[in-house]
Parts: C-alpha cells; structure tokens; sequence
C-alpha cells in the first residue's frame, strides 16, 4: 500500500537531533473526544445505535475493525511492560525499554545503559490480531515510533520500514493510517515540504477505531426519525446494503482493503452508495492480472480476479463475511458459506481423507494464509524480518497447499 511503498521516500532526511527532540515533546494526549458530531451535523455515534440495534451494538464490540486503532494504554497494547519481556536490542550496546511510567507509557532509548531520548506512545494502530504499530505526535504531526509488537512472534519487534541495527523515530505518517484504521481524524492542513507532503493534524478531533457511521454513512437523521416514529418498520434515512449494485457493494470494503492509492478526497467521507472515482484519482487493476499483488491489503483486487467472483454475478465480500461478529478463523462457518454455492463437490482424493476433514475447510486449501512481502518485521535475535502471512483472497486451487493439507489430516 502507498505508505508502505513509498516509505523510502518519506524517511525524513533531517535526523531528529535528539536532545532537542525530547526537550519539545508535548506530553501525551490522553483526551478523547465524545464521538457525537466531530465530523458534522449528520452523525451522531455509535452509542445512538443501541438503543434499537443491541445486538449488532454488542457483538460489533468484539471486531478487529473497531479495536483497530486506539488510545495506548497497558490494556491497547498488546506487547508487554514487564522488565525482562520489555526490550529490543539493536546491537548489544543500542536498545529499545518499553516502560511505564507515572507520565505514561515510553519507548525510551538507550546506549550503554544511559538514556538517550524517552517517547511517549501517541496512537495505537492495529487490534493485535497479528501487528501493532504505534505512532507518536510531535506537535501536531505523527511519526512512527521504532518499535512494533508482532502476535506471531509474541515479542516486540523493529518496525516496518525502520532500519534494522539503528533506532529511528524519523518516519513521518500521513492521514492515510487514520482513514483505514479509524473513524475519523481533524487535518488541520497540508504542506508540501522538499519532495513529501506534510499533514497537520489536531489531535484533540480523532474518533479511533471503525464506528458504525464509518460503514453506515452519517445516521443522525435515521436515528431521529425512528424515535419519534417508534412504529415505522421500514428503515429510512440511511442506504439499505440490499438495494445497492453489487460493484457499490464491494466499493464499500474496497475504499479500505483495495491497497494504497492517490487521493482526490478523504474516504473519511465514504458512503454506501458512493464509487471508489470520487476517492481515488487512481485506478484500481481487478479481474484477470491480480496474481502478483501481495496478499496484504488486496483482498478486493484477489477476490475479482478469482472463479468465483468471475463468474457468479451475486459474490461480494458479505457472501463469507458477517462484519457485525468476530468469526475469525471458523473454518466450517466460512466453508459452508462456500457450500452455498458449491453444493456438491466431488475431489480426486476424496477417499485419501475423512468425509468431514474436507467439509469443514475449504479454507486451507482454496484460500492458504501466504506471506506477505509488504509487511515484514524482524524479531531482534533474527537476521531477516519475517513475512507476515495473510489468506489470500484469490480463490483456486493451490497444489502446494492440497499436499500439505493432505498430510495433516490423513
Ligand atoms: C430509534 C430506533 C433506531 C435507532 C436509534 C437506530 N436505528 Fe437503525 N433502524 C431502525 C429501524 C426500525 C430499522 C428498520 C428495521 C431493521 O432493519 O432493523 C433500522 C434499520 C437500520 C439499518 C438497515 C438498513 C438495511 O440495509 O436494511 C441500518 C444499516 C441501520 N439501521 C443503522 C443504524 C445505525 C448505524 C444507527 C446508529 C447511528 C441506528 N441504525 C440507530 C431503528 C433505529
Ligand atoms: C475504514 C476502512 C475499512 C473498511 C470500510 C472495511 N474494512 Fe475490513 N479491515 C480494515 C482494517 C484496517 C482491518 C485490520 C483490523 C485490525 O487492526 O486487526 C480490517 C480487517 C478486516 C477483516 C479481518 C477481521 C478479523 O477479525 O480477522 C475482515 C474479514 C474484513 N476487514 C472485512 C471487511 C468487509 C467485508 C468490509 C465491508 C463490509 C470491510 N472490511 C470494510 C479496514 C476496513
Ligand atoms: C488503504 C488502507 C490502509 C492504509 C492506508 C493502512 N492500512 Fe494498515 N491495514 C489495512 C488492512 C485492510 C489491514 C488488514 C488486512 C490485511 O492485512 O490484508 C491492515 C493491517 C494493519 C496492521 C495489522 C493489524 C492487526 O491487528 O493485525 C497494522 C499494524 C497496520 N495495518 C498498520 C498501519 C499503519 C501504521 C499504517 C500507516 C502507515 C497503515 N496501516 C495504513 C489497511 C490500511
Ligand atoms: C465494516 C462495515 C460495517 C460496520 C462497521 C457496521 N456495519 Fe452494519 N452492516 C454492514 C453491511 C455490509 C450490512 C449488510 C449485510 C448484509 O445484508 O449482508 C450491514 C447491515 C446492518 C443492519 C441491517 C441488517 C442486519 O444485519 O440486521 C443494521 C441494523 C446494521 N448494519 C447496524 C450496524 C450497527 C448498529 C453498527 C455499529 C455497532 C454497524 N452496523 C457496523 C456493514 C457494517
Ligand atoms: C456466490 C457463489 C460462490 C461462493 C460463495 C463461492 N464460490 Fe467458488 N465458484 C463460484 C462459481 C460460479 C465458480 C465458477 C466455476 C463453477 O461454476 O463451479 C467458482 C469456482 C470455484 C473454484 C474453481 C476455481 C478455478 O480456478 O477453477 C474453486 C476452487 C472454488 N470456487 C472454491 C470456493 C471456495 C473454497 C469458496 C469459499 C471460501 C467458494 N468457492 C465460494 C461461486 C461461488
Ligand atoms: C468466498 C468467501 C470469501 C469472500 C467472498 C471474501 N472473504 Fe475474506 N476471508 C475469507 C476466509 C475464509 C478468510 C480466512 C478466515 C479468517 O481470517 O477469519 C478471510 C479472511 C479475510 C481477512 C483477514 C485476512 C488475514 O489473513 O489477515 C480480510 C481482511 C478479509 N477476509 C477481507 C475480505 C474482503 C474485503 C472481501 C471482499 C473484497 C472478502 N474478504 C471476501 C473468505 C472470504
Ligand atoms: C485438501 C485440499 C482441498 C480441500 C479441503 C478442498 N479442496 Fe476443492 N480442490 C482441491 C484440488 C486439489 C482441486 C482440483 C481438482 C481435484 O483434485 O479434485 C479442487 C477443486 C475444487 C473446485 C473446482 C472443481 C472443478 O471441477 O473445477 C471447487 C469448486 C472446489 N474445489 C471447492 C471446494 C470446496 C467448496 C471445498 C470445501 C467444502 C473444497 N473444495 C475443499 C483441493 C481441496
């Protein structure tokens, strides 16, 4: 995606000096902002929508979408700040110590066990499903801070796009993390500085995590109008999924899970309804060339480049995913989703595996977890970063994937 492509470029070439760096640090922000109406008079809130849609209000709690950016906190973060669990060495001298401490919650750097510059964490990105990042502010810009947490590894780890074997804090971050990992956030304005573009942000307007607005579009109007019409059934003032063309239904997942782009304007304001055109000045490559695009941040891409979306004209993201639950990982509820359409399957080696073994996943064969090139991050006793692993959305048949499946489950 573009921030990660591009990071090369946006490395800042002024070394924060770092002694004047610490002395100008503003303390963390720790304020949030009451959700309601940061973004205009048509929204209202998450906490709006309970009051009639409980259930979804419930379980949506417990998605990677809404924990996935955050306030940093010992419970956001999911790396550890007990001493001996805390640390990442650059070489044996130069480390990182994640602390707490009574002003909040450091990435402090050390060599030869003296303090060289403590930061505060600013923002977390990431539900820690498999990565977190954190960021931190520096007046009203962000920069990302050198240290990462990787579930996979269960360890801290160097972050994506710093140098290996020296701590950096110089990787300045644009509004593009905010818009696909959060709700909402108040850029003050944009400047061009030498060859990169400079966002300013205040930091006081920011909703983290995905709201249900973020989807749904701006509700107000729909929430007033059902509480003081309690017996109207049908919904109004807000797009219903069903009546929407299946591209507008996939646009609404693809302004996110389509990789990076050049925009025209923020997808902040994206609603069901809208074209991926009025976001992205560039286009987006889909149907039969996708084999080569990484299987991070693509899904939309993979997933119209495959059989299945190809030739069945009903396929979208929503024919497998319920975005209102947590279904991560449940092979059978995701492979009898495909039975909806691949009712009867018959495979060469149906007799070399139990009837149920195939039933129940799909998944492992048709759509494998492969490794990621575009983010990777190195555990500090490794000499290469290791490739995040992510499923791929371009569904077929994987021969690799089918002999290794074959040999678990004989
Ligand atoms: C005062 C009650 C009330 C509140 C508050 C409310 N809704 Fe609704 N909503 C309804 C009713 C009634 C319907 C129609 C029946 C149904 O689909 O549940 C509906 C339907 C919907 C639909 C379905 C559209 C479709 O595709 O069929 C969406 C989406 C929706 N609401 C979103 C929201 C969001 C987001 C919020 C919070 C910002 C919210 N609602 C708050 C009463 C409410
Ligand atoms: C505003 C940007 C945005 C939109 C819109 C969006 N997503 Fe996501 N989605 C993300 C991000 C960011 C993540 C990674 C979450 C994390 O931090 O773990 C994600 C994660 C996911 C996951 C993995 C969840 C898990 O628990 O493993 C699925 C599945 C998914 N999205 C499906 C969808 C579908 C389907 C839609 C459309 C209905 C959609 N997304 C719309 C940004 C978005
Ligand atoms: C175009 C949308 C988009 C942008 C911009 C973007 N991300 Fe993501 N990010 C995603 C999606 C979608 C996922 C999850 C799906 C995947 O990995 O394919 C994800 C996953 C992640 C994860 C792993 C989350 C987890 O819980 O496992 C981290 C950490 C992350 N992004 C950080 C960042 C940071 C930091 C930036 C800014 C430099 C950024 N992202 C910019 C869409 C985006
Ligand atoms: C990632 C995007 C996304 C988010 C976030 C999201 N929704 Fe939805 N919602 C959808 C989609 C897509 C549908 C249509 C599902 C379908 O018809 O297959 C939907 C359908 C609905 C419906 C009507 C159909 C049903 O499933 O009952 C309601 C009501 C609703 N959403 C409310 C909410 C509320 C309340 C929240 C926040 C707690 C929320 N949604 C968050 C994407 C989202
Ligand atoms: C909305 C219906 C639909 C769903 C859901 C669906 N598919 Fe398909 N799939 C199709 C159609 C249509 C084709 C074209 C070939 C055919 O008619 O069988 C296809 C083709 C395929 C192929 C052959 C691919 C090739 O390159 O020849 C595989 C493998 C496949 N699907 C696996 C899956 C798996 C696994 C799932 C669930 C993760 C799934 N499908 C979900 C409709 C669907
Ligand atoms: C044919 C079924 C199917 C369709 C259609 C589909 N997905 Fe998935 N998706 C899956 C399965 C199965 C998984 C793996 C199970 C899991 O991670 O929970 C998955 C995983 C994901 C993940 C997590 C990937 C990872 O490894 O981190 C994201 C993000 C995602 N899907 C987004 C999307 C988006 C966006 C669309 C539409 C462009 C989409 N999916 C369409 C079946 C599907
Ligand atoms: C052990 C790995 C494995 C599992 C599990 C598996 N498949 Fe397949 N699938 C394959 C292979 C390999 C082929 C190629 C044809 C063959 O060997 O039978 C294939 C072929 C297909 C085809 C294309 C058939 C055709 O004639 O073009 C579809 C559709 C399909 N699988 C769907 C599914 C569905 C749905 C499930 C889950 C119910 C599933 N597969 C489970 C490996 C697997």
């Amino acid at each position: 995606m573009k921030q990660y492509k591009h990071s090369a470029g946006i490395i800042v070439i002024i070394i924060l000096v770092i002694v004047t760096l610490s002395q100008c640090l503003s303390v963390p922000e720790q304020k949030t902002v009451a959700a309601a109406d940061m973004r205009g008079a048509g929204y209202i809130g998450s906490a709006a929508c309970a009051n009639c849609h409980q259930d979804i209000h419930d379980s949506y709690l417990a998605t990677a979408h809404r924990h996935t950016s955050a306030s940093p906190s010992p419970a956001t973060i999911k790396g550890s700040f007990e001493p001996g669990k805390n640390s990442f060495h650059y070489r044996p001298n130069v480390k990182v110590v994640m602390e707490q401490r009574s002003n909040g919650l450091f990435q402090v750097a050390y060599m030869d066990e003296v303090e060289k510059q403590a930061i505060p964490f600013g923002v977390v990105m990431g539900s820690g499903r498999k990565a977190q990042t954190y960021l931190y502010w520096y007046d009203d810009n962000v920069f990302q801070l050198p240290i990462s947490y990787s579930v996979w590894a269960r360890n801290w780890v160097n972050s994506p796009s710093y140098p290996a074997d020296k701590v950096r804090f110089d990787r300045l971050i644009n509004i593009g993390c905010f818009e696909c990992h959060g709700s909402y956030i108040e850029r003050k304005g944009t400047q061009e500085e030498g060859n990169r573009l400079v966002d300013y942000f205040d930091k006081t307007k920011v909703i983290y995590g995905m709201d249900c607005e973020r989807c749904h579009g701006p509700a107000a109007a729909h929430v007033d109008f059902h509480t003081t019409h309690p017996q109207e059934k049908q919904a109004q003032h807000i797009a219903i999924y069903k009546k929407l063309s299946r591209q507008q239904q996939a646009d609404l997942c693809a302004q996110c899970h389509s990789g990076g782009h050049t925009s025209r304007n923020s997808i902040f304001y994206f609603k069901p309804g809208d074209s991926l055109a009025q976001y992205f000045s560039s286009p987006i490559i889909t149907g039969g060339n996708v084999s080569q695009l990484d299987v991070h941040g693509n899904q939309y891409q993979l997933l119209s480049g495959s059989e299945c979306f190809i030739k069945s004209n009903v396929l979208t993201c929503t024919s497998c995913h319920n975005t209102h639950v947590s279904e991560r990982e449940n092979m059978a509820v995701f492979s009898q989703r495909c039975m909806s359409c691949h009712s009867s399957i018959a495979h060469s080696f149906d007799k070399q595996l139990p009837a149920n073994a195939i039933t129940s996943n799909c998944i492992d064969c048709h759509m494998p977890a492969l490794p990621s090139r575009a983010i990777t991050m190195k555990k500090e006793d490794k000499a290469e970063a290791d490739p995040n692993l992510v499923r791929t959305h371009l569904i077929k048949v994987y021969p690799e994937a089918t002999l290794q499946f074959i040999r678990d489950n004989k």
